[in-house]
Parts: C-alpha cells; sequence; structure tokens
C-alpha cells in the first residue's frame, strides 16, 4: 500500500508481510460508527474552540456523515490493507474532501482516539448484555410462578438430599443472573468516562474543550490522567470478567438441563428447534445448545486471561500489545450474546415433566430430615432422632420400602414418640410447605423471591 501517512519519516515502503501483520481493520471495522461519531464530536469541538476554522469543521463532518452512509449502505467498503479503522476513515476523509480532511487529526492521537472508541462500543454493547441478561430473569420469574408447588428433589453432591420447588430451583439461577446485572451496571459506569483529548500520552497544547467532547458523546465524565486516559483497559477486564461469571451461570443451569433432559432424570424436555438428532443414532435427541455453552465458557474465561496478560507487563503508556484488547472482548461480547440468544427460548420452550420431578423427589429419602425434625417436635434431642431416622431408613432400604410406606409396628419398635400423624409430617407437601423461611421452597417464600426480583428488575 502505497503512500503511508507517516511517509515523511521513513525512506522505504513497509513490507507487506508486516503491514498484515500489523493492521487490525479486520476485527476494529465494527468500530466504524463510534469512530465516526468521536471525529464528528472532536471536529464540532475544534471549530467552536477556532483550533481549525469553524467552515472546515463543518465540512469535516458533513464528510463524515458521507462515509458513515455509504459504510451502512454497503457502498464503500473496508480496505483490508489499511492498518486499522481510524486510518481507513481518515484517508477516505482525505480523499473526499483533499486538504480539509487533513485537519480531523488536529490535537488528537489514534491513541486517544481508539480508547474512546473502544469505550464506545463496549457501552453499545454492555446494554445489549443486560438487557439479554434482563429477558432471561423474565422468563425464569415467569416459569417459576407456573411451578410453585412442583415438588422436585434438591440435590447436594449430585444426592437426592431434600425436597424443593422447580420453582425455588429456577429462582436460584434468577438470583445469580441478577448479580450479573449488578456487575454488569458497574462496569458500564467505569466504561462511561471519556478519554479523548490524552493525545498520544501527554495531552496537547492546542486549547480544547474536553468537557464539550464528553457531553456531545454523552459520557459522565472526562479522564484525568492522559497517561491513564489512553493505556486503561480495566474496563475490558472488568467485561471479560463480569461475562465470565455470568458465563459460569449459563454453563451451571445448561448441565442441569443436561442431566434433566437425559432418561436417567426426564425432569424436562426440549423443544424439538432447539434439540439435535444423531447421524447414525435414531433414538437420539441431544442438548447441544447447553454443551455448547459449558464449552463457550472456556472460551471467554480464555479471553479473559488474554485480557490480563495482556495488561500485566506494559509501561505507561500506549503500546502496540494492546491492540490485541479487541479481538479477546468482542470475541467474549459476541459469546456471550450468541448464548444467551439461543438459552431464552430453549428455556422457554422446553416442556417441563412435574410428575417425573415428583416421582424422583419420592424416592432417596429426602424427607428423612423432617423426620427427624418430627421427633426434636416431640421432645427429643436433634442427634437421638437424627440416629433413630437413619436406623429407619436403613430399615427401609432393607426391606425396600420408603418412609411414607413403612408400617406403624416399625417406627414404635424403635421410638415411643412416634405416632400415626408423622406421615402427614413427611409427606412431601408438608416438607416443602413448612419451609417458609425467608429464601425457603415453601411457595409464600418463592412468591415474596420473585416479587423481589421483578422490583429489582424495573430499577
Ligand atoms: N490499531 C491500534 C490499536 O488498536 C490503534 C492505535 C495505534 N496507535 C499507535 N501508536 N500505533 O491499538
Amino acid at each position: 500500500m502505497a503512500g503511508k501517512m507517516w511517509a515523511g519519516r521513513f525512506t522505504k515502503e513497509i513490507d507487506e508481510r508486516v503491514n498484515d501483520f500489523n493492521s487490525s481493520i479486520s476485527f476494529d471495522a465494527r468500530m466504524y460508527k463510534q469512530d465516526i461519531e468521536g471525529s464528528v464530536a472532536h471536529a464540532t469541538m475544534l471549530g467552536e474552540c477556532g483550533i481549525i476554522p469553524l467552515e472546515e469543521s463543518k465540512a469535516i463532518i458533513k464528510g463524515l456523515k458521507g462515509i458513515l452512509k455509504d459504510i451502512d449502505n454497503g457502498e464503500l467498503h473496508f480496505d483490508p490493507a489499511a492498518e486499522d479503522v481510524h486510518m481507513f476513515i481518515e484517508a477516505e476523509l482525505t480523499s473526499r474532501l483533499g486538504n480539509t480532511g487533513k485537519r480531523l487529526h488536529t490535537a488528537r492521537s489514534r491513541n486517544d482516539q481508539v480508547a474512546l472508541d473502544i469505550r464506545m462500543n463496549l457501552k453499545v454493547e454492555i446494554k445489549e448484555i443486560e438487557n439479554l441478561v434482563s429477558e432471561l430473569i423474565t422468563t425464569l420469574v415467569n416459569l417459576a410462578e407456573k411451578n410453585l408447588t412442583t415438588v422436585m428433589p434438591g440435590y447436594t453432591h449430585l444426592q437426592r438430599a431434600q425436597p424443593i420447588t422447580f420453582a425455588h430451583h429456577l429462582m436460584a439461577y434468577a438470583q445469580m443472573l441478577l448479580r450479573d446485572l449488578g456487575r454488569l451496571e458497574d462496569t458500564y459506569k467505569r466504561t462511561n468516562i471519556m478519554p479523548l483529548g490524552s493525545g498520544a500520552l501527554a495531552s496537547t497544547t492546542y486549547p480544547i474543550d474536553r468537557q464539550r467532547v464528553c457531553d456531545l458523546l454523552g459520557f459522565d465524565e472526562i479522564t484525568q490522567n492522559s497517561l491513564d486516559g489512553v493505556s486503561d483497559r480495566d474496563f475490558c477486564i472488568e467485561l471479560a470478567s463480569a461475562i465470565s461469571i455470568l458465563m459460569m451461570h449459563l454453563s451451571r443451569f445448561s448441565e442441569e438441563i443436561v442431566l434433566w433432559c437425559s432418561w436417567e432424570f426426564k425432569f424436562i424436555e426440549l423443544d424439538d428447534a432447539y434439540a439435535t438428532g444423531s447421524s447414525i443414532m435414531p433414538q437420539k435427541k441431544n442438548p447441544d445448545i447447553t454443551e455448547l455453552i459449558r464449552g463457550k465458557t472456556g472460551r471467554v474465561y480464555g479471553d479473559l486471561t488474554t485480557l490480563l496478560t495482556m495488561m500485566k507487563g506494559l509501561s505507561l503508556a500506549y503500546n502496540k500489545d494492546m491492540q490485541e484488547d479487541k479481538e479477546a472482548i468482542f470475541d467474549a461480547v459476541d459469546t456471550v450474546k450468541l448464548c444467551l440468544t439461543t438459552f431464552i427460548p430453549m428455556i422457554e420452550t422446553m416442556k417441563v415433566l412435574p410428575d417425573n420431578m415428583r416421582n424422583a423427589a419420592a424416592k432417596g429419602f429426602i424427607n428423612a430430615t423432617d423426620c427427624a425434625d418430627y421427633l426434636v417436635k416431640k421432645g427429643l434431642p436433634f442427634r437421638d432422632a437424627y440416629k433413630i431416622t437413619g436406623t429407619l431408613v436403613h430399615t427401609c432400604i432393607e426391606k425396600n420400602l420408603t418412609l411414607e410406606t413403612l408400617p406403624m409396628e416399625e417406627y414404635m419398635a424403635l421410638c415411643e414418640s412416634f405416632d400415626e400423624d408423622v406421615y402427614d409430617a413427611i409427606s412431601l407437601e408438608t416438607c416443602v410447605m413448612q419451609r417458609k423461611a425467608y429464601g425457603g421452597p415453601a411457595p409464600e417464600s418463592v412468591k415474596a423471591q420473585i416479587e423481589y426480583t421483578r422490583k429489582k428488575l424495573a430499577e
């Protein structure tokens, strides 16, 4: 590519391999809207401050808007040989406006320009991710509302532990996702700070008005230190880490769905539109979406590690290493959006199978704690009640019975405190209904959770 912008200092043209190696346009072109919007604000300020003539500022703005329109319409294509989106747009402007176009880069460096573009771009992305997370929470809340009395086994160590409801289980994920929303909002605050005016590293001698650019672009405030302004990528790392945690939640949920739609559990059935078949086994219906989400979680963790490692040894201020920020953060953003966009309708359309959940809850002695609690209410110390119940469970296993079907004589033989009312106390419905402490699975408690979650979402 003949005629580099820095041609004055050089006596040779760049080696083509170096040019390709150096180029970021294949992955930073996606910031063209923000690059142009940022340049429009910069040119406006330059004109208003008398740094460039007002008419030229107006011509630049018009030229930039024309470029934006042409890219949007597909009339202008990115030149893959351009070094980056910033150089491409500036060169295009100059080819359209001649000398006037060359005034745009006054009092600016690509270092503050790229920092601005990424922040503007990620602000849009964060809002999109937030909307998707909110949508997923709403989906879970609505499904929970329909399953307030759907009894299922709760697990620890993947062993049946105590009875809960499907609503309660779903709402656990809603709480995780609410925290994810909080982390995204927090990241947004620190992304919403305007770095332009930091220059290459030491700001500028021109009488610029940074606050004006900040207001024009809708940022909260301006960066305080020009060295930090060009070399801070904390906001990318924060976003990648918020997304990593979010992916970890989606991955845990996915793992449960993989289990739930297996014949071993059969708690749910995925809609045919959200499952896949096998090329050889005619009976198969596979939960590919959830497996891919589980798999892609590793990829997003990789993006976070890329960013952390990229930054850890960098001296102030800008270093070219930082060009590597974009592929990593954009990959994290694209991946989580893709996952959420597929996951939400999959959850919305899956069929819940309450009878199978109820049957699973009826096995595995998940009411044993309640049996012990029954004896405690009759006056026994918990440890004694625990031991008696353990013995009862042992008897049941030997005789292939459950606590519900174990005859009264067996109960009485072990402890005189048992009475007919034990059967009611250990019924799964009672076990769930009685767990009405705030945060528990009783329908009234889950209703309160749902209300809380809806209120938080509306905020
Ligand atoms: N493409 C570059 C990046 O993404 C823009 C900044 C270039 N700055 C420089 N001093 N070479 O980081």
